[in-house]
Order: C-alpha cells, then sequence, then structure tokens
C-alpha cells in the first residue's frame, strides 16, 4: 500500500494507480525539466564556525561538501514557480498550456492553501487543479507516480506540471550537528505531456512504491501539526525543528531503495545492465555507494549531493534536470531513480527518456 498526503484547495475526483501497474500504452512524455538552485552557498568551512564538527567528518559520513539556502524571505513555493518556468520555457509552451499542478513537498509555505494553487498564481498558470503531495524525500516520484495516474485515467490531463520543492532548512535546528549539516533547499520541475500519438513512447516503464508507518518516529518533525499544536513550549524545547535517528534511518534507506529498484527491474524484465543512469536520492555518498553495489552499477551512478546536499523531494529532479540540460540523457536512454523518506516512504521508477 502506498500512503501520502494530499492537499488540495478544491476536491476533485483523483484516479489513482494505487499498484503503479503499468496499464495500456497512452503516450505520456517527459517535455521539460527545469529547476532553481539559491544563490547563497554554505560549505562545510561555514558549519565548522556553526557547530562542533568539521569538514572532514561531513565529508567522509556523508559526502557533502557545500548546500545552498534560501533567502529568508524566499518561500518554497517562489523557488517552484522559478524551476516550473524553466521547465515550461524547455519544454517550449507557456504556463496557460497547464492541466494540473502537483507540488511535492514537506516545507509548504502553508498548511493551506496548497502550494501548488500559490504556483499557478506566480506562473500565470490558468484556473487549473492544483495540490500538494507529501511523501518526503520520495515525494517527487510518487508525484510522478501519481501525475501519471492522472494523466492515463478517464480524467486524461494532457500537460501536467510535476514539481518537487523544499526549503528544508525552515526545518532544521542549527545548534543540531547530527542534522544541521545534510539539508539544503531548492526545487525542480517536470512538464509531462500526453500528445495523443499512440505511438509515442512511455516514459514511465515501470514504478514502485511504498509505505511503512512502523518507522514513523524515526525521522519527523514533532511539533506544528495537530499531535502537537505549536506553543511557546513546543517552540522553546525545539520541537518544530527535524529530528532524525540517523544510523536506522540510513540502514532503511539502503534496504528499501534497492528493493525498490530490484522490483522495478523485475516488473519491467529489464537487465540492470541497460540502465543508462541510475539517479537515486542524494541523502548520503555512503548510502547512494550502497545502494549501487548491492545493485552492480557503481559506475552509472550520478551524484551531485557533494553540492547540494538533502534537497528531499527536489533531489532526484535536479540530478534529471543536469543530466538533461548537459545532453548526458539521449532519446530511449533508461534512467532507474529510487527515493526513501519519511514515513518511511520509498519509490523508485524506471524512466524511459
Ligand atoms: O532523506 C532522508 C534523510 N536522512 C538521511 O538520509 C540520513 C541517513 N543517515 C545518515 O546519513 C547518517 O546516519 C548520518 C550522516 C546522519 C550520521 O552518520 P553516522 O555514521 O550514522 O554517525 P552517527 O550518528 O552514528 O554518529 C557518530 C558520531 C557520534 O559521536 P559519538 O557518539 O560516537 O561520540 C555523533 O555525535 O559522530 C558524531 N556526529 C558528528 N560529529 C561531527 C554526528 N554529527 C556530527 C557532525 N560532526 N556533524
Amino acid at each position: 500500500m502506498i500512503c501520502y498526503l494530499i492537499n488540495a484547495d478544491v476536491y476533485f475526483p483523483v484516479y489513482i494507480f494505487l499498484s503503479a501497474q503499468k496499464g495500456e500504452i497512452v503516450g505520456i512524455r517527459i517535455k521539460g525539466t527545469g529547476r532553481y538552485i539559491p544563490e547563497k552557498i554554505l560549505s562545510n568551512d561555514d558549519l565548522e564556525k556553526m557547530v562542533d564538527t568539521s569538514d572532514e567528518w561531513i565529508v567522509t559520513r556523508t559526502g557533502i561538501k557545500e548546500r545552498h539556502i534560501a533567502a529568508d524571505d524566499e518561500t518554497t513555493s517562489d523557488m517552484a514557480a522559478k524551476a516550473a518556468k524553466a521547465a515550461l520555457e524547455n519544454a517550449g509552451i507557456t504556463a496557460d498550456m497547464i492541466d494540473l499542478i502537483i507540488v511535492s513537498t514537506v516545507t509548504p509555505d502553508h498548511a493551506f492553501p496548497s502550494t501548488a494553487a500559490l504556483v499557478q498564481k506566480k506562473i500565470g498558470a490558468g484556473k487549473c487543479p492544483c495540490f500538494d503531495q507529501e511523501a518526503a524525500c520520495s515525494g517527487l516520484l510518487y508525484a510522478f507516480n501519481t501525475a501519471y495516474g492522472l494523466m492515463a485515467s478517464p480524467l486524461a490531463y494532457k500537460r501536467v506540471l510535476v514539481i518537487g520543492a523544499e526549503k528544508m532548512t525552515s526545518l532544521v535546528d542549527w545548534t543540531d550537528r547530527s542534522t544541521c549539516v545534510l539539508f539544503g533547499d531548492a526545487a525542480a520541475a517536470f512538464v509531462l505531456e500526453n500528445d495523443g500519438n499512440p505511438e509515442t513512447e512511455d516514459y514511465y516503464v515501470a514504478g514502485e512504491v511504498g509505505a511503512d508507518g512502523e518507522w514513523a518516529d524515526i525521522l519527523r518533525v514533532p511539533a506544528g501539526g495537530t499531535a502537537m499544536p505549536p506553543s511557546h513550549e513546543t517552540v522553546d524545547a525545539k520541537l518544530h525543528y527535524l529530528k532524525m535517528g540517523g544510523p536506522k534511518t540510513f540502514h532503511m534507506a539502503v534496504l528499501s531503495m534497492t528493493n525498490a529498484c530490484r522490483a522495478v527491474l523485475e516488473k519491467s524484465g529489464t537487465d540492470v545492465q541497460d540502465v543508462t543512469w541510475a539517479v537515486p536520492h542524494q541523502a548520503n555518498r555512503r548510502i547512494i555507494d550502497a545502494v549501487a553495489e548491492r545493485l552492480g552499477i557503481p559506475e552509472k551512478v550520478y551524484l551531485n549531493v557533494d553540492r547540494y546536499g538533502n534537497t528531499s523531494s527536489a533531489s532526484i529532479g535536479i540530478c534529471l534536470d543536469e543530466l538533461n540540460r548537459s545532453g548526458k540523457l539521449k532519446r530511449g536512454d533508461l534512467v532507474l531513480a529510487a527515493s526513501f523518506g519519511a514515513g518511511l516512504t520509498w519509490a523508485a521508477m524506471l524512466i524511459r527518456w
């Protein structure tokens, strides 16, 4: 079973392929990609001045050298809108041609309205449906899955904007060295298009999504929701910040991403050696290496965790946009993307570029 939160301003019928099985060929392509990376860089040297840590510890344990930090007045929807504009330009279409906007985020501008609705206004899209989807770091792949289901359903959305956007630093306790070195801010966006041509080969080869609520406590923000509404006490106790059981999360990440990748390869009958690029969630270089080793494809892994840290649901999107814009992805290439996150959630998707 898959679990996630959908935050929509207006309820509308949602048809989701819960099993994420590929149905009949519908000809949906990734038509454009975009990213937005905030200007300000926070290096490991900078962090050494803030907490008891070292560049050596951070690089050895995580592979992260620097991360980008959004400006104080820069919101998740600001970043999402900039990434969306880049994706629209890359796709060669205008915002009014979009039929649906899905934003994956754990750092929405507000509890409501949805960040997707704010993006709609900022990019000048029409009155299309908009909602946020929350599956933590697995959110972007969950959103791809949802978008595919909605486009292939009787609703038949033609062009969908899928965005992963996070201001993770808004959840970071800058006095907690075990978490503050890990995260960064960014957004990535995709235009998916069903061109109506039965000859068009689908981008979606196979997908696997899952969750295990038994592990909900190992990565969470304790306060701010209905379980612990915000108060002076919760703020004083820093309960509105992200808390993580690092080693357990590490272990579950390796396990769940490896299993999800294997499931996708098996479902689609794909030999792992036919994969052109493996694009794992960029949380920790050691997690990525462990998964790549188990799958037997270390040389195919795309890495940028050194430059951005963990940007949650933006992370795989940034990788795909970098690959696309640098010409490292050719039509027909097979991309194996995989992620895990709070929930715990996990997801993998095999994409035909
Ligand atoms: O998208 C999902 C989000 N989460 C993740 O992907 C994170 C998964 N977990 C990890 O990446 C790793 O567990 C961490 C990088 C968070 C931690 O690495 P670790 O090798 O599991 O270290 P640890 O938590 O077992 O801590 C080892 C030591 C501890 O000191 P003692 O108790 O051995 O004296 C920590 O206090 O390292 C210490 N430590 C640090 N030292 C210097 C923890 N953070 C730091 C730090 N600088 N920033």
